[in-house]
């Protein structure tokens, strides 16, 4: 594997990090090794020490992405065996010769692209230019050995740029080739949505309109933009978020079961999601940024006080939507999305409200509205499924309460050590691109979202509109409200008492 951005930020905190994990677990090859290039001057050793420091560092930190007590010697020696550095600049075409000369002949090879986006297309160019992703054939027509590059996200900022990205890196590389990476999909619970949906009999025959009333995607966080205001200016919570992150969630929800678990046929029945849903009009959606509060106890200052942050800033740091999958399973049935900085609580998950069932017989008993049946998805922090539904009060009166089944996968399951990467990272080692977006599926993503990201950029919003710490601006309770009596479920909701 070969490292663009050896010395960056995502390098030491997680690539790396989760090929320690890998190499714990004796899931890297005998023969892997490891090439780290960036600008700044560096050897094989300081290179190491570095990112061992960095593995100290999560030492004993709980609330850090890698659960561990101790670092495993034996692990990190038999990785940092493998590591060399090269220093160079990556707009360089000497760089990629020295690249090709200390690569063995016939390597199979992971370009690893840890660098800003304004990069991907130059150093995919230069790959190509040294002839280094191209993968030869034996007598047979097959691969002799694979070159695969992985390219992080941001792919693209709008429509345009993820087209024009698409089509540079496609003269350089086949689609086989190319693992556009979504640390997000790396999590089990999400790949976990497809084996409940389609290995359970139970869920998949009410799995339409015919029984689901509408079905809410919430990703809160409690974080602001902390030290990332440049970026985050430029980008703003609906293209950071909603074209990869949550549409993949949305579209393992609403897929069609695939004829087999292969990457192929997955990735066709997502891809056909993305091509059913409607392009977005500006009314669908609701901008929000935070103004000052408090989060988790804790005062919170105003996104325009963020540092590098425009006093007068027009970016959202909480965007929520109202979709639509127009085909015959899913037309009618509004998916609302919501996804925002600061708000009362971490948590993502996919909330699956069913349609309501008839009243009549409850209309002369204290009942009078019947509460809808949930089933909710949670994906993080606390990863489980959950269903809610009414069951009688004991006693003489006929009246119901809302109870819930609740399963958590930390009940069952030892939680192993995980960044999010490592599952990633083996993918593309085996070549299983089932976890990675095709061309297509990225540019209908980006086609959904434009229309707004055009309006919102033509017009100044009136900001900031929610406070930190809270569930997001009033507006979305009126986008969801619109129709029908549905509301947001409270993103911190009460601890659940007895009913
Ligand atoms: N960090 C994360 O948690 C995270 C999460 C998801 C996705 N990503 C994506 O991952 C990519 C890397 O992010 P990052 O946060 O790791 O960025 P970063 O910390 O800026 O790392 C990029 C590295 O590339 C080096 N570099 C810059 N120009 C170069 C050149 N001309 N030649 C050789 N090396 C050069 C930088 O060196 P200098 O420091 O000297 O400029 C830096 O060490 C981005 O696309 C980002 O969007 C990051």
């Amino acid at each position: 594997m070969v490292i663009f951005g050896a010395g960056g930020d995502l390098t030491k905190r997680l690539v790396v990090p989760a090929l320690y994990n890998l190499s714990r677990t004796h899931a890297l090859p005998d023969d892997f090794a490891l090439i780290g290039v960036d600008l700044a001057a560096g050897t094989a050793e300081t290179w190491q020490g570095h990112l061992h420091d960095m593995l100290q560092s999560f030492v004993g930190d709980p609330a850090a992405a890698l659960h561990i007590d101790h670092i495993d010697d034996d692990a990190w020696q038999r990785l940092a065996a493998k590591m060399s550095y090269l220093q160079g600049d990556l707009t360089q075409p000497d760089l990629y010769e020295r690249i090709g000369e200390a690569l063995a002949p016939r390597a199979n090879v992971i370009f690893y692209l840890a660098i800003a986006d304004r990069f991907f297309g130059t150093v995919i160019d230069h790959l190509g230019g040294a002839k280094l992703t191209d993968q030869n054939e034996d007598d047979y027509g097959q691969h002799a050995f694979w070159r695969r590059v992985v390219v992080e996200k941001p792919f693209g900022h709008s429509l345009d740029s993820a087209r024009e990205l698409n089509a540079r890196i496609l003269r350089t590389l086949h689609e086989d080739q190319i693992f556009r990476i979504d640390h997000f999909l790396g999590k089990d619970t999400v790949q976990s949505i497809m084996s409940f949906r389609f290995a359970n009999g139970l869920f998949e025959p009410i799995w339409n309109r015919d029984r689901i009333d509408h079905v809410q995607i919430t990703v809160a966080e409690t974080v602001g933009v902390e030290r990332r205001g440049k970026f985050y200016e430029a980008t703003g919570a609906l293209r950071d978020m909603v074209p990869n992150h949550v549409f993949t969630l949305l579209s393992m929800v609403a897929m069609e079961p695939p004829a087999g678990f292969d990457a192929a046929a997955i990735r066709s029945k997502k891809a056909e999601v993305f091509a059913a849903m409607p392009t977005l009009t500006p009314a669908q959606a609701v901008r929000g940024q935070y103004a000052a509060g408090t989060v988790l106890g804790k005062p919170a200052v105003a996104y325009r006080e963020e540092p590098d942050v425009a006093g007068g800033s027009n970016t959202e740091t909480y965007v929520a939507l109202r979709l639509e999958i127009d085909n015959w399973r899913w037309a009618g049935v509004p998916f609302f999305i919501r996804t925002g900085k600061h708000m009362s609580r971490r948590t993502t998950e996919i909330a699956i409200r069913f349609k309501q069932a008839p009243n009549r017989a409850f209309e002369d008993t204290p009942v009078h509205t019947l509460p809808p049946n949930w089933l909710v998805l949670s994906i993080a922090p606390d990863e489980g499924i959950s269903l809610q539904f009414e069951v009688k009060r004991p006693g003489p009166v006929v009246d119901l309460a809302a109870v819930k089944m609740e399963f958590r996968y930390a009940d069952w399951f030892p939680k192993e050590p995980n960044v999010g990467y490592e599952t990633l990272i083996h993918d593309i080692m085996i070549g299983d691109q089932t976890l990675f977006m095709r061309a297509d599926m990225i540019e209908q993503g980006w086609r959904v979202v434009q229309p707004v990201l055009d309006a919102w950029a033509a017009e100044t919003a009136d900001f900031p509109n929610y406070d930190a710490g809270s569930d997001g601006p009033k507006e979305a309770d009126a986008l969801i409200a619109a129709e029908g009596n549905r509301t947001w479920r409270p993103v911190d909701p009460p601890p659940a008492a007895k009913p």
